[in-house]
């Protein structure tokens, strides 16, 4: 990978960015790369009734909290929404009827301020979240994407230029630690039960499966949730919970960090950066540091805030498509699954083709 260190050109004035894909209502405000505020409404703890995400339940929160965030992240930028000279929203992928909300919101006030518009790629968020960071990353560079939905290694040329080379076959790595952490008895969302129930337990207590062995470069979680499974059923009340949390915990970090670290040294990436809300595990930051430290690979991971899910991430990249002239239609679509984005097209995005 030879560095390329063109400068960025982001969008100049007051950007308002959106984002609603899942559980989070997030509103942002950025002025080039600043960002100005950047409010999350999580839904938490009204999907841990359930034990996960509930699709309509998510969509109705949306309804009920897009507004009051987005105006708070214009009083908190100290604007008001006159000042605004461009709304960028996520479209793609993640639950059609969460998405709907935060873009038909976006599309409304777009419309209404007459101002132009872009639908936003949630991956392309948060391979660029570390833009928002006081130093990130140089391009090109490798990035490790680790959320609740998403686990994949992602070669990054440089901004809207991007190579898929690994990806999970089955469960996302945040899927993981909430299935592992649901069977454990820890809650919802798991990540951080695990993280905190791990930290008094013995990660080699339990032996638990790392998925696909050999030189790929893709992910299986699925046998390391029903190997939980198992472990729970056979060790019944004698089962240390402490040391389960810690076991689960080892089998997720050590494969991702032993993938990602041997992605980077076969591209010759000299930087790593780690997004998405697994990026918030101490363990996974701490095993990293110390594989990358090694290997003289630069490592990047953004504050916790721009980690998980943030309207902050879908504005860095939208505010770089609007300074290179795309425009969303106001037909733009709400898309469950989508690869990738290219570079940027003047005539819209995907997602912007049925009326
Ligand atoms: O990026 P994100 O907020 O939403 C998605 O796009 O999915 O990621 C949420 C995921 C959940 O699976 C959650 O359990 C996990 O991130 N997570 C963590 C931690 N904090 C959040 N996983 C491990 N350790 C953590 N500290
Ligand atoms: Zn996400």
């Amino acid at each position: 990978m030879e560095a390329v260190n063109a400068p960025l050109r982001f969008w100049d004035g007051p950007l308002l960015a959106i984002e609603s894909s899942c559980d989070e209502t997030s509103a942002a405000v950025l002025l080039g790369r600043r960002i100005l505020s950047n409010i999350i409404a999580s839904q938490v703890d009204l999907h841990a009734q359930w034990g996960g995400v509930v699709p309509e339940a998510a969509a109705r929160a949306h309804i009920e909290a897009i507004v009051p965030v987005a105006d708070e992240a214009v009083r908190q930028a100290g604007l008001k929404p006159k000042d605004l000279t461009a709304v960028a929203a996520t479209n793609r992928p993640g639950l059609v009827g969460a998405l709907s909300v935060g873009l038909t919101y976006a599309k409304g006030l777009a419309f209404a301020l007459r101002l132009p518009l872009v639908g936003v790629h949630h991956l392309e968020g948060h391979i660029l979240s570390t833009l928002g960071c006081p130093e990130p990353p140089p391009f090109p560079h490798l990035c490790l994407v680790v959320s609740g939905g998403h686990t994949e290694l992602v070669s990054v040329e440089e901004p809207f230029r991007y190579r898929l080379v690994g990806q999970t076959l089955d469960d996302a790595a945040g899927e993981a630690f909430d299935k592992g952490a649901r069977l454990l008895g820890l809650g919802y969302p798991g990540g951080r039960a695990v993280q905190e129930a791990a930290e008094s337990g013995d990660p080699a207590r339990y032996a638990l499966p790392r998925g696909l062995s050999g030189d790929t470069l893709d992910f299986s979680f699925s046998g390391l949730k029903t190997a939980v499974l198992r472990l729970v059923q056979k060790e019944g009340s004698a089962l240390k919970v402490a040391d389960a949390a810690a076991s689960l915990q080892e089998a997720i970090v050590s494969v991702l960090s032993e993938r990602a670290v041997r992605a980077a040294e076969n591209l010759e990436a000299k930087a790593l950066s780690v997004v998405g809300g697994v990026a918030a595990n101490r363990a996974l930051r701490d095993r990293l540091a110390d594989h990358c430290r090694r290997s003289g690979i630069g490592l990047f991971v953004p504050p916790v805030e721009l980690c998980t899910d943030n309207a902050a991430m879908i504005g860095l990249a939208g505010s770089l498509r609007l300074a290179a002239g795309e425009r969303s239609p106001w037909h733009l679509d709400a898309l469950p699954n989508a690869d990738l984005p290219g570079p940027p097209t003047p005539e819209g995005v995907p997602g912007g083709t049925s009326a």
